[in-house]
């Protein structure tokens, strides 16, 4: 069920987490599908509600107040740098972990990954939780695994109504950013970027003074990052990412995701923002919206291949990579 964020809905929540039980929580970045990161029984509801594989590991959501040396050891300097900078915010990081954390939250990895939400409900339920001894919770975006990720309590609904009405999901509006996290792992003496997300190499370059190691092509399939398995991210309706030139050759049954506003197609249109940060806020509201109405096919006017544009370009190709044989 949805619940209005109101101080008596976020302590039935922070009581919900406590007896174990999993929640949708509202990000900054995404819907969060929540539990306690503690608590082997709970996270497994997680995996399970999702359909995830378990060697894919979760990302533990800290209280402004926590302390990370709970979590993790051997923290470099330029990892406190992009804490101090970007925290509360959307930007994770990836540090080699303590014994306090469970394999079960990292898929037996020796690292584990870290973000302090900037969400005014995420940040009060993490503080009641802290409050009672939860000193962390674990939160994969919530959607079915593979699939988009949602940006309003309602895409949480609609990816767990399986769950029945059991789903506790907190509504804290459309999130700011929409697409999530920059995952950057902080384990080797400079920084890299292990998902694309609002914060650019730039920004991890300003604050930190380092150059950052990064893979554009975004060609890994190794596990260690779910988001980073070639195909992701993905409506049901097949998606391509193409130059707009190839228009003419539309079928009548294909929309266009264009960044221009346009009268003169054949085909249907759908006008996204021409910045990737209002893109970036629309997206997977929009693939969800596409998705219902039918189309053979998605096609997405491809962008500038610039650092800003990074993380939106990494979703939607490997939600394209989805239908490729
Ligand atoms: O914005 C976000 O990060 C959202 C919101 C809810 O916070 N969460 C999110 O979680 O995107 P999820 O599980 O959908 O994606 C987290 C990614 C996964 O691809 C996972 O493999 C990676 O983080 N990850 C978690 N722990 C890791 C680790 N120790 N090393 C490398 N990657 C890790
Ligand atoms: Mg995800």
């Amino acid at each position: 069920m949805i619940l209005t964020s109101t101080q008596h809905n976020i302590h039935l929540a922070a009581a919900t987490i406590a007896a174990s039980k999993i929640i949708g929580l509202p990000t900054e970045t995404v819907y969060g599908l929540a539990a306690d990161a503690n608590c082997p029984n709970a996270i497994a509801k997680i995996y399970c509600a999702k359909n995830r594989p378990n060697n894919h590991p979760l990302i533990v959501h800290l209280a402004p107040q926590a302390d990370i040396t709970i979590w993790a050891k051997q923290i470099p300097n330029y990892a406190y740098q992009l804490m101090k900078a970007f925290w509360p915010g959307a930007c994770t990081v990836v540090l080699p972990r303590t014994q306090y954390v469970g394999d079960f939250i990292t898929g037996h990895q020796d690292t584990v990954a870290l973000r302090c939400p900037s969400h005014p409900v995420a940040q009060q339920l993490l503080t009641l939780c802290y409050q009672s001894s939860i000193y962390g919770i674990a939160a994969p975006s919530a959607n079915q695994f593979g699939r988009v990720s949602p940006t309003t309590a309602q895409h949480v609904y609609d990816e767990f109504k399986h769950l029945d009405n059991e789903l506790l999901i907190l509504d804290g509006g459309a999130c700011e950013v929409g697409i999530e996290s920059t995952i950057i792992d902080c384990t080797q003496a400079t920084p890299r970027i292990l998902r694309y997300g609002l914060i650019t190499v730039a920004d991890i370059t300003r604050i930190t003074g380092l150059a950052v190691a990064s893979d554009r092509t975004g060609m890994s399939s190794k596990p260690r990052v779910s988001g980073s398995l070639m195909a992701h991210y993905a409506p049901k309706t097949p998606i391509r990412l193409c130059t707009v030139d190839i228009v003419d050759t539309l079928n009548p049954r294909t929309v266009l995701m264009g960044r221009a506003p346009t009268t003169a197609l054949a085909t249907h249109y759908q006008a996204m923002p021409n910045d990737a940060i209002h893109y970036a806020q629309q997206l997977y509201a929009t693939l969800r919206h596409l998705d219902t109405m039918g189309y053979d096919e998605i096609i997405v006017e491809s962008m500038p291949n610039t650092d800003e544009w990074a993380g939106i370009i990494d979703r939607l190709t490997r939600a394209a990579a989805t239908f490729l044989v």
